[in-house]
């Protein structure tokens, strides 16, 4: 067995194991990938300052995010589908999440449903909402979350409509996959995947099949998203969904200084700036750079947590020393759930939280708390020259 020490190592069995349809579906971003792209490349510009002659001893990665203790500060991020990935997957990873102390957040796509996920763990998770026309479902998917005892109700604001990812396309993306001749073909090299997923709970959408009049097949539920996001979503209907939930709500898919400002005063508990992984609007800035102006306009009235380009703990300790008061990953866990199921997420979080913790030490920083931008070197104009 391969010695696993990066998420990139992870990133390589993943591929090796899962489906070509599921790998290219995490693997994707929207139109050229440009955003996508720089999700990453952007934090690479960031250097970090080297202090030494620090005592060491006695480093804690621990915080809070939205009042809640996490053992570092990076929550596992909502993914559609994370059960194709592998077998009960969003079972699997939030009790990998649970295990290690960091929140697990369970999308409203996902395979696994919202009771399934709190049947196989004791902790509460939080609920990712994709606004729906359909009303009553929304209501409905908002109690069954509230039953389930979710601690924070995470709502996404940056997919009314669909970014359009070409190999999702023209791979004839679906859970579960379509026979056709090229999947077929594919699944053949994908032999333990497959048989993993013949004993798995469920294989298509566990929060919308059966409780959705009319859904109960995958061919039918294909058509029924597609026609179902709600491109109406605005404010006010935010401010109805806060209302309803009752409980903490953090708004997902913030780029822009104007939109923390308006989920600032629909009085969210946090914010993610969040370019949905270059998975939406190609074009648009990283994560990491749009984050110092949004720090600027609420910071300091508002959580603000980062994701979109989070392959490291270095990756963490760079936005979280920039401000951020938490991160999430997506892909870095995914990688793992792909390559090894829950001993893989769990080997995920661990990859990222010894990198933080080294990479604090040799910033000459004991505790995640004290990091700031003394811990940054940021290039001149890091945030974009653009014209007014
Ligand atoms: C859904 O959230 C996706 O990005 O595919």
């Amino acid at each position: 067995m391969a010695v696993i020490t990066t998420i990139e190592d992870l990133k390589r069995l993943h591929e090796r194991r899962v489906p070509r349809m599921f790998y290219d579906y995490a693997e994707s971003g929207s139109w050229t990938e440009q955003t996508f792209r720089e999700n990453t490349s952007d934090f690479d510009q960031i250097r970090l300052r080297q202090r030494v002659a620090v005592d060491m001893t006695g480093r804690s990665t621990k915080t809070q995010m939205i009042g809640e203790d996490v053992a570092i500060p990076v929550a596992l991020a909502p993914v559609g589908m994370t059960g194709m990935q592998h077998a009960d997957g969003e079972i699997k990873a939030a009790r990998a999440a649970e295990a290690f102390g960091v929140p697990f957040t369970l999308s409203t796509m996902s395979i696994n449903s919202i009771e399934d996920v709190a049947e196989a763990t004791t902790k509460p998770f939080w609920f990712q909402l994709y606004t729906m026309r359909d009303e009553d479902y929304v209501a409905r998917l908002i109690q069954r979350a509230k039953d389930a005892k979710c601690s924070a109700l995470v709502i996404t604001l940056d997919l009314q409509i669909l970014g359009q990812r070409h190999k999702d396309l023209k791979n004839g993306l679906s859970a579960p996959p379509k026979l056709t001749a090229k999947t077929i073909a594919n699944l053949a090299t994908k032999w333990s995947w497959g048989i993993e997923m013949l004993g798995a709970k469920r294989r298509t959408f566990g929060n919308i099949v059966g409780h959705v009049k009319g859904v109960n097949d995958t061919a039918n539920l294909g058509a029924w998203t597609a026609e179902q996001f709600d491109p109406s979503l605005d404010w006010d209907k935010i401010a109805k969904l806060k209302d309803q939930w009752g409980g903490k709500v953090i708004l997902k898919g913030i780029l822009d200084a104007e939109d923390a400002k308006m989920a600032l005063k629909v009085g969210a508990d946090a914010i993610i700036v969040s370019n949905h992984g270059g998975r939406q609007l190609d074009g648009a800035i990283s994560s990491i750079r749009a984050l110092p102006s949004i720090l600027e306009a609420v910071g300091d009235q508002i959580e603000v947590h980062l994701d979109s380009g989070i392959r490291s703990g270095q990756d963490v300790l760079k936005a979280m020393a920039m401000g951020a008061s938490g991160t999430y990953i997506g892909r870095a866990f995914i990688y793992g759930l792909g390559a090894m199921g829950q001993k893989g997420v769990t080997k995920a979080l661990e990859v990222i939280h010894k990198e933080l913790d080294l990479t604090m030490a040799l910033c000459g920083e004991t505790s995640i708390k004290d990091l700031g931008k003394h811990n940054l070197l940021i290039p001149k104009n890091f945030e974009g020259d653009w014209q007014d």
